[in-house]
């Protein structure tokens, strides 16, 4: 298949380009678009030949099921039903936004869709591009991360066509995602609420609207039986294996400690990555060093984790050592990114 990539020139000639990939999302075909938090891949999640074909491209196993983007709350009675008191409160606060809602599916919305379940997750995107890309789409948007499963999730056109080129119908190119992290997901049947995957919306700024939503307990502990099934599978890792440093000790131990690493894989002739705030980035003379951001800037370091993961990628490093980042807003989502990135090495090299 001939992959036809778009670059959007943010003027009226994109019109055309949006209306040409809503017509094949229509007819059955998939375009990967950019959205605020990252790239994703779309077909019309009420056909189920379309999520079929979704799963394909990705590579992903078809019990994990999709997201559905509209492009205006009021769609949501279309596809869910016994929609709580407490989405509508959120979905009044965080829509559009970086927030995904699941609720009991209406029958409308195909299995292929919800991979076998009879819940369906729900999301406004807070893009432009991709709110009149549904609407030119017929509504409803079903959309994984535009990654080959398992890769770190795309920011940017060029990362899906890195994994794509040749599998889907077209790329639209609209920039790099502004927060570069997956959305928050609260699973909205069950009660409480429950949060099961941490995004830039916080558990604190959800119980600022509803006080009981709480902490799925495999987001952190991942012995919990998953409940978004995308919880059991290897997730965000770069090739090579990646490793974290915790700095509970003084930094000088966590650069220290690091250095030390380094210079032990670099005598094995290894080529060795780090991961670091731009405080440390003067500590690691001969890697590879990304730039996370400064150390108190939550929303730049997790901007930057993906991209730097693919950028290791692209380098071919050998083996990645991580500083670990304060949890505080997105740092919470940073850092859930960060462990299964690091989990998803074990076994790939032994510990250094
Ligand atoms: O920010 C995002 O959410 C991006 C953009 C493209 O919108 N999408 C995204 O999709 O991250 P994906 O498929 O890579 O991750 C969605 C996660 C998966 O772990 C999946 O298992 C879970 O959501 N999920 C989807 N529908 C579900 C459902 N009905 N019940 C439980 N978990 C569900
Ligand atoms: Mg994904």
């Amino acid at each position: 298949m001939n992959t036809k990539y778009i670059l959007l020139a943010n003027d009226n000639t994109d019109q055309e380009a949006i209306e040409e990939a809503g017509s094949v999302i229509r007819s059955g075909g998939l375009v990967a678009f950019p959205t605020e938090t990252v790239y994703g891949l779309g077909g019309d999640a009420l056909n189920h030949h379309a999520a079929r074909k979704i799963y394909a491209a990705k590579g992903r196993p078809s019990d994990n099921p999709l997201i559905v983007h509209i492009a205006d709350t009021d769609s949501l009675q279309d596809i869910a039903q016994e929609i709580p008191e407490a989405a509508r409160v959120l979905a009044e606060k965080y829509w559009p936004g970086p927030l995904t809602m699941i609720f009991h599916k209406k029958a409308c919305v195909p299995d292929e869709t919800t991979g076998g379940r009879d819940t369906v997750a729900v999301r406004f995107p807070d893009q432009h591009t991709a709110q009149r890309l549904i609407k030119s789409a017929g509504g409803f948007v079903c959309a994984p991360s535009a990654n080959l499963s398992g890769k770190p999730s795309p920011t940017t056109g060029r990362d899906v066509l890195e994994d794509m080129d040749g599998r889907i119908d077209m790329i639209l190119d609209d920039g790099a995602s502004v927060i570069g992290l997956e959305s928050t997901i609260i699973d909205m049947t069950s009660d409480p609420p429950e949060l099961l995957r941490p995004g830039a919306i916080t558990l604190q700024m959800v119980q600022s609207c509803v006080p009981g939503v709480r902490l799925h307990r495999a987001v952190d502990d991942q012995d919990g039986a998953p409940r978004a099934p995308g919880m059991k599978y290897r997730h965000y890792a770069p090739q090579a294996p990646l490793y974290l440093i915790g700095r509970d000790d003084a930094r000088e131990d966590v650069t220290g400690r690091i250095r030390t690493l380094c210079e032990q894989a670099m005598r094995t002739g290894k080529k060795v990555g780090v991961l670091t705030c731009s405080e440390n980035a003067g500590c690691y003379q001969g890697a590879s060093v990304k730039i996370l951001g400064s150390e108190d800037d939550e929303e730049a370091l997790a901007h930057n984790l993906f991209k730097s993961l693919r950028e290791f990628d692209r380098e071919g490093v050998d083996i990645i050592f991580s500083e670990t980042f304060d949890e505080s807003g997105i740092g919470f989502a940073l850092m859930n990114r960060l462990k299964k990135a690091a989990a998803g090495s074990a076994g790939k090299d032994k510990e250094p």
